[in-house]
């Protein structure tokens, strides 16, 4: 199956997860874990913003970083820029934060509060493939972070 299939047969999950109206954790939780089993990747998360810095979030894959500094690393720059950050190859973006040795390319989408204004969180993906992402992940992942926006709450638990 193509990526767009892939994506296509995603969504309506992904989407009913995200509009079920549940705490927001584990809203996070089932998005990325949807996502995860559904295609081949390393590593799939959120960080979410907290103060000066984003916080380790949901995730699937092996341990990663706790905390990332605004402006740092492909994640930190997705939330300065508050443009998604698609990196075919990990070694030449420079500031890179490598949480695995493993990952070899890697895309990152900001998700913006209800108010579309500020950057809430970043959706980020690694794989161990050089290239693996293009505009067909940032298109379907941007709109994943688009519903994202729409339930987004402070609180997360409740
Ligand atoms: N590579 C990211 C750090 C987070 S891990 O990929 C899970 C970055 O440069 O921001």
């Amino acid at each position: 199956m193509d990526k767009k299939a892939c994506y296509e047969q995603l969504m309506p999950q992904v989407e009913a997860v995200i509009k079920s109206d549940q705490p927001l954790l584990g809203i996070l939780a089932n998005t990325c874990a949807a996502l995860h089993e559904k295609m081949s990747w390393l590593w799939t998360g959120f960080y979410l913003v907290s103060d000066d810095r984003l916080v380790l979030g949901p995730f699937q894959g092996s341990p990663a970083c706790f905390a990332i500094n605004y402006g740092k690393g492909v994640c930190g720059t997705a939330w300065k820029t508050r443009v998604s950050q698609v990196v075919p190859d990990v070694e030449r973006f420079e500031g890179h934060i490598a949480c695995s040795s493993l990952s070899r390319s890697e895309i990152v989408c900001p998700i913006f509060g209800r108010n579309g204004d500020e950057v809430v969180g970043v959706l980020d993906i690694d794989s161990e493939k050089i290239g693996m992402f293009d505009e067909t992940d940032r298109i379907y992942l941007e709109r994943v972070c688009a519903m994202l926006s729409e339930v987004w709450k402070d609180d997360l638990i409740h």
